[in-house]
């Protein structure tokens, strides 16, 4: 079975006694994850080696960075580079997200640069796609999204394409209390899958997971995750909260 994915997205939220108190809460809940059960935290670059600390030797739970550089190391101020990730004992990092995309620039050939020097590192790329409105509204959004995937991952190879874990997050349900529905989430999410295979094939295809994001809730998080293609999720303003967030956890697929 794919991996089923909670990944927590906390964006530029957070002081580091806050963070580490919500960790704290998560982590504190007994709860067993499947073999296939993953949690992760998605946490600002200064808590990094904090959030590492928390969950040393916890089965299935890793930390996120939110973002790396496109260079190796030199003269970037301000940036961060996946060795320094590697460096503090994060084993993950989200590429991709759409602030970075649309606040920063990010273009789709600059991400498949990030991919290639997180995939060289050893670290697994959460990367993210998704359409902005206009393009949900002209019905479009299966050939927006693939032209993301085609541009920025479709150079890797089959072994590299599987250390990878794409996020499904349609911008107009970002923070937006918008969600798609599960009907839609399933639909655009066995799209890219099936695109997916028509480059790597089936085999290949049907072993990655695909998260969906975009105002998943405790209340909203069983019937999404429980479609066929949508393999967990990535979630912003409802991992603030360690109930919600657990709760979420809690309705991964078995
Ligand atoms: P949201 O954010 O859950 O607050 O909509 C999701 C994300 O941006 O990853």
């Amino acid at each position: 079975m794919r991996k089923q994915i909670a990944a927590a997205n906390w964006k530029m939220n957070l002081t580091l006694s806050q963070a580490s108190d919500l960790l704290d809460e998560v982590l504190s809940k007994p709860r067993t994850l499947g073999k296939d059960q993953w949690v992760v935290f998605g946490v600002p670059f200064p808590y990094l080696p904090m959030a590492v600390e928390k969950i040393r030797g916890r089965a299935n739970t890793a930390i996120a960075a939110q973002n790396c550089y496109t260079k190796k190391s030199g003269a970037y101020t301000g940036e961060v580079s996946v060795e320094m990730l590697k460096s503090v004992g994060v084993t993950h990092v989200i590429v991709g997200h759409s602030e970075r995309r649309e606040y920063f620039g990010e273009s789709n050939a600059m991400l498949a640069e990030k991919l290639n020097l997180a995939l060289e590192s050893g670290l697994t790329p959460i990367f993210c796609c998704g359409e902005p409105l206009s393009i949900r509204e002209a019905e479009t959004q299966n050939a927006f999204v693939e032209k993301q995937l085609k541009e920025s991952l479709y150079h890797l190879s089959s072994e590299q394409l599987l250390k990878i874990v794409i996020a499904y997050e349609p911008i107009w349900a970002i923070g937006t209390g918008k969600t798609a529905s599960s009907a839609q989430a399933q639909e655009i999410q066995a799209y890219l899958r099936s695109a997916l295979a028509s480059q790597y094939g089936n085999e290949i295809a049907n072993q990655v997971s695909i998260l969906y994001g975009g105002s998943v809730k405790a209340n909203n998080a069983v019937e999404l995750f429980g479609c066929a293609d949508v393999d967990g999720g990535l979630v912003g303003g409802a991992s603030l909260n360690g109930v919600e967030f657990g709760a979420i956890i809690d309705g991964l697929k078995k």
